[in-house]
């Protein structure tokens, strides 16, 4: 069976499920490892970025498993470096140039790792320069990661190529928080690609109120489908069900088989699944990852469990 795929705003398509480098591999060979069995495992999408060092080791378990190029979608990000100093202008060719080099290829999709990663006030022409690069055939798609309302409107003005994609942390714990966002996306046809989307079961101090209900339906498909289908699944279900590419990641051979499966299954939510999960999670506003999105981008007065 072919893998779901989202049609990007610049006529390319995604596929829905990759497998992310910056959590869960241990080192180099860990990672080229992983990253072999996750490809032949079925998975056709992997996250990687200038900050996590694993572009050559994903360039590298796509050659050594033998596959084209083409068979394999890849995302990767220009960060900022270790001590979180931004990127200058004049050094941004140079660097995509590097990702490129490392990788062995043009990645599919090239992000500006988060807003900071210029200095500030270089946002637009940082853009710029991927929008340049688009035109010139060194990037394919272009997108960011981690922008607010107030970082994409920067970008939106007088742009000529939209970002195709915001990378952030996303599951219904964040819906409430994320609407405006989410009705911006929507207006220009940006996708998410989600990462943290475990959050509310893996780092949630309790699950919190969707825990019971993620657990009610995955218990019931179990039945239905009379295999184990357990309540990470269900979330990364509905993650799908919001047409939103899901990064997951992990170190574990036998969960990177799962992602695979799922990568592989046809929906299994029905829509009042999807919209009980929605509407539990609305009740709640938590995020892992916080970093800077909730500075100048306030938070529901919500409670967090
Ligand atoms: N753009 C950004 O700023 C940004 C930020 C963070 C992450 N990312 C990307 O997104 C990817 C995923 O991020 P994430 O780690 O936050 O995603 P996640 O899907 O929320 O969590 C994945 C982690 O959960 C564990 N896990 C997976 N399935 C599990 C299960 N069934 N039961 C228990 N634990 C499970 C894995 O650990 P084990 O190894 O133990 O299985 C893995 O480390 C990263 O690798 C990276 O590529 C991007």
């Amino acid at each position: 069976m072919s893998i779901h795929t989202y049609q990007l705003l610049d006529g390319t398509s995604i596929p829905w499920l990759a497998w992310g480098t910056g959590t869960g591999v241990k080192g180099s060979e860990d990672t080229i490892e992983k990253g072999m069995l996750a490809i032949k495992s079925g998975i056709n999408h992997i996250d990687t970025a200038q900050l996590y060092k694993t572009e050559s080791e994903t360039g590298e378990a796509i050659r050594r498993c033998a596959v084209d190029k083409d068979q394999v979608y890849v995302t990767s990000k220009l960060s900022w470096d270790q001590e979180g100093k931004p990127v200058p202008l004049d050094e941004v060719r140079a660097r995509v140039e590097g990702s490129i080099k490392r990788l062995g290829f043009i990645p599919d999709l090239f992000l500006i790792h988060n807003p900071f990663v210029p200095a500030p006030g270089e946002l637009r022409a940082m853009w710029k320069i991927f929008e340049d690069l688009k035109d010139e055939g060194r990037l394919k798609s272009i997108g960011v990661s981690n922008f607010r309302p107030q970082d994409l409107e920067v970008i939106l003005t007088g742009t000529k190529h939209k970002p195709a994609v915001n990378q952030l942390e996303f599951h219904p714990y964040t819906l409430a928080h994320l609407t405006p966002l989410l009705a911006l996306h929507e207006k220009h046809g940006i996708i998410i690609q989600s990462y943290g989307s475990l959050s509310p079961i893996l780092r949630h101090p309790t699950g919190g109120p969707l825990k019971p209900v993620l657990e009610k339906v995955a218990a019931r498909l179990s039945q239905e489908k009379g295999k184990p289908i357990d309540a990470t699944s269900v979330l990364i279900f509905w993650i799908r069900a919001q047409n939103v590419v899901l990064v997951g990641a992990s170190g574990y051979p036998q969960r990177i088989e799962g992602l695979a499966e799922l990568a592989k299954s046809p929906q299994l939510l029905t829509d009042s699944d999807i919209a009980e999960i929605s509407d539990v999670g609305k009740t709640i506003h938590f995020r892992f990852y916080k970093e800077h999105m909730s500075v100048d981008f306030p938070v529901p007065q919500l409670p967090s469990q």
